[in-house]
């Protein structure tokens, strides 16, 4: 078997081939000031919204989304596999590919990581077939109905009792024992003392989309507190990220018809014990963006199941503030509340597969849904109620890529609240919006809104003032946020984009000069969304500091958070001028100034215990706030 492609070659490849001439070797392109335009081939279009850049050798369509270098471009296109175009772009170069030594060399500096989770994985399997161990955990899961075989698939296993079990098996070097602490499956205390994190528990390993075990959940067999503990941040699980059983649901089949996204590790199993191997679960975490957009990518349907109590409800309605950016024509989301009591591991059990699917099939639609929701607390009946309803589910609407799923849901809204003048705002007429907008929402089918927002930005409107009154209503506040904590400093900027967003934007548009300047340790702690995005491309850059943008673009095509950083690297195709370097250094102390302020914000809620560090942090913060 051929061995992997050196990234280098890959890297070399890119550096050496034109995208322009690449490109308009199959599409026609037209020069269009720094940049080249043509209709996008991806999707159909009468004016042209597909560009590429010369300079840093990608292309974004403003359209559709679709974007890549020259690799990801020819795979679109021609519907090459990923070695299968680094060959063809070879050939063109004259170039043979070379092969490492063995296949399956270290991928990353993560591989100990990943061979430690693996360990641990086989180690906790172990334990449901050793005759010392495995009559409790065995007989536990067969009272929940569990087959051997189930268990096999989803790699069940189980952490004996006691403190080092895990640690005696892996740990024995000193080397090994820190790898496990890296992987979030041993602790070690203040005094020193490492002991296992998951004891007497029900294993349940989270794998990646390439099913490389990342993290567990480990459940008890009894009533014990907390019902599950899961393994915490580490540098190859990102909670926010992940959704267990994604991999699971992969391998089951290649065409995935839809998702069903439901709340528990043991929903997931119990389905695919039913033949309904298409359900995925978050982490314990609300239902992200980043999650629904993972998820389209390999199915057009999504259903929704939650709880039907309070809480169940709540998470769906932020399911669906989150998915409506996504809401493209095509695509289906739809929404399924459970009776009380009852979770999808209880009712498909109890009824069966066909009854589940039947209720997968008659889940809401997302217009039914919203409506449902919004009319709970309003008062239909009268004049006053329906203008509240529609003042309540405009900014919604106006969230929605521009198509027929947005039309149509506001033509219902038309005919429930009768009223027919209503209008949305287009969002290419639409001023800048009062709080930075996710990235994610550049990745619509509507015109380029930030289009506009970035000449807004050079010549503020008068009339910009009246925006603070279009900002959504209850419940759609912004998501960029920590919840609770309004965003104080250096939270939005005229670009609309997060602080953290622009910051990943400049250093997409400049790495090498991004690469010299020194970057704030502290700031690994702060806690914004994104961040860890952000921190991935800072390790990246200080790893190779010679990287183009081009090359950070290729090497993270084929990573989760691909689509963010295209969109945000798409940026650059609106600016007029290359970044000036203190742009850089300033987002960087703004991101200081609101680390600072969320630890006075934590000191504050614990009562101002250490006046010292109190004072310091407040020196810090007049001293950052100096611009
Ligand atoms: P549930 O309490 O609904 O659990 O939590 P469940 O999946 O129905 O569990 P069983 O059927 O009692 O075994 C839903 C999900 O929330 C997270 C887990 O991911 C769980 O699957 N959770 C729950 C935790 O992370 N910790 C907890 O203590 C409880
Ligand atoms: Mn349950």
């Amino acid at each position: 078997m051929a061995g992997r492609i050196p990234e280098t070659f890959i890297d070399d490849v890119l550096a050496r081939t034109d995208l322009v001439e690449l490109v308009d070797s199959y599409v026609h392109l037209k020069r269009s000031g720094k940049n080249y335009m043509a209709c996008c081939p991806f999707h159909q279009e009468k004016t042209p919204s597909f560009t590429v850049s010369p300079d840093k050798q990608f292309y974004y369509c403003f359209g559709c989304g679709a974007s890549g270098n020259a690799i990801g471009f020819l795979m679109e296109y021609t519907r090459l596999g990923f070695v299968e175009a680094i060959e063809t772009l070879a050939r063109n170069l004259g170039l043979e590919v070379p092969r490492e030594e063995s296949a399956g060399a270290p991928r990353d500096d993560y591989q100990p990581l990943y061979s430690m989770l693996e360990a641990a994985t086989a180690y906790y399997e172990r334990q449901l077939r050793a005759t010392t161990t495995k009559d409790r955990p065995v007989r536990y899961l067969q009272q929940r109905g569990l087959t051997g075989q189930t268990a096999k698939r989803f790699r069940l296993g189980y952490a004996p009792p006691g403190w080092d079990n895990l640690l005696q098996e892996l740990g024995q070097s000193d080397a090994d024992s820190k790898r496990l602490i890296k992987t979030g499956l041993l602790i070690e205390n203040e005094q020193g003392r490492r002991y296992d994190r998951f004891r007497d528990r029900i294993m349940f390993p989270i794998r990646d989309s390439r099913g490389r075990v990342i993290a567990f959940g480990g459940r008890v067999l009894g009533d014990d507190k907390p019902k599950y503990l899961n393994s915490p941040e580490t540098p190859v699980f990102h909670k926010g990220r992940e959704l267990y059983g994604l991999y699971e649901a992969r391998q089951a089949s290649n065409r995935i018809r839809r998702f069903v996204i439901v709340e528990g590790y043991m929903d997931v199993i119990a389905l695919a014990q039913f033949d309904i191997p298409y359900a995925v679960a978050t982490l314990g975490t609300a239902t992200s963006r980043d999650h629904i957009e993972k998820l389209f990518r390999h199915s057009e349907e999504l259903v929704f199941c939650f709880d039907g109590d309070d809480a169940g409800r709540r998470a769906a309605w932020r399911a669906l503030e989150n998915a409506l950016p996504c809401a493209r024509d095509g695509r289906q989301i739809k929404f399924l509340l459970l009776p009380e009591g009852e979770d999808p591991d209880s009712l498909v059990q109890q009824n069966g597969k066909a009854y589940f699917e039947g209720l997968l099939d008659e889940a809401s639609t997302l217009s039914e849904f919203f409506y449902q929701q919004l009319s709970t607390d309003v008062d239909t009946r009268t004049l006053d109620g329906r203008a509240r309803l529609a003042s309540l589910a405009t900014p919604y609407l106006e969230q929605m890529p521009g198509g027929v799923l947005q039309q149509l849901m506001l033509k219902r809204l038309k005919e429930i609240t009768e009223l027919d003048d209503l209008q949305l705002r287009p969002a290419d007429k639409s001023p800048p919006a009062p709080q930075p907008v996710p990235a994610a929402d550049l990745q619509s089918g509507s015109p380029p809104s930030y289009l506009y927002e970035a000449e807004m930005a050079a010549t503020p409107e008068p009339g910009a003032g009246e925006t603070s009154q279009r900002g959504p209503t209850a419940g759609a506040a912004p998501r960029h946020a920590p919840r609770g904590r309004p965003a104080r400093s250096g939270g939005e900027r005229p670009d609309g984009l997060s602080l953290v967003d622009a910051t990943i934007r400049m250093v997409l548009n400049a790495p090498r000069l991004a690469a010299t300047l020194e970057f704030p340790e502290e700031l690994r702690a702060l806690q914004l969304p994104r961040m860890e995005l952000l921190l991935e491309l800072i390790d990246f850059i200080q790893r190779k500091p010679d990287a183009s943008t081009a090359a950070i673009l290729g090497h993270w095509q084929t990573q989760d958070q691909g689509d963010v950083i295209f969109q945000l690297a798409a940026r650059e195709f609106l600016l007029p001028h290359e970044e000036q370097s203190p742009e850089l250094s300033d987002a960087l102390r703004r991101l200081r100034l609101q680390k600072v302020e969320q630890d006075l914000d934590q000191i504050i809620a614990d009562g101002v215990k250490d006046k010292a560090r109190f004072q310091e942090l407040l020196h810090l913060q007049r001293e950052l706030s100096k611009t």
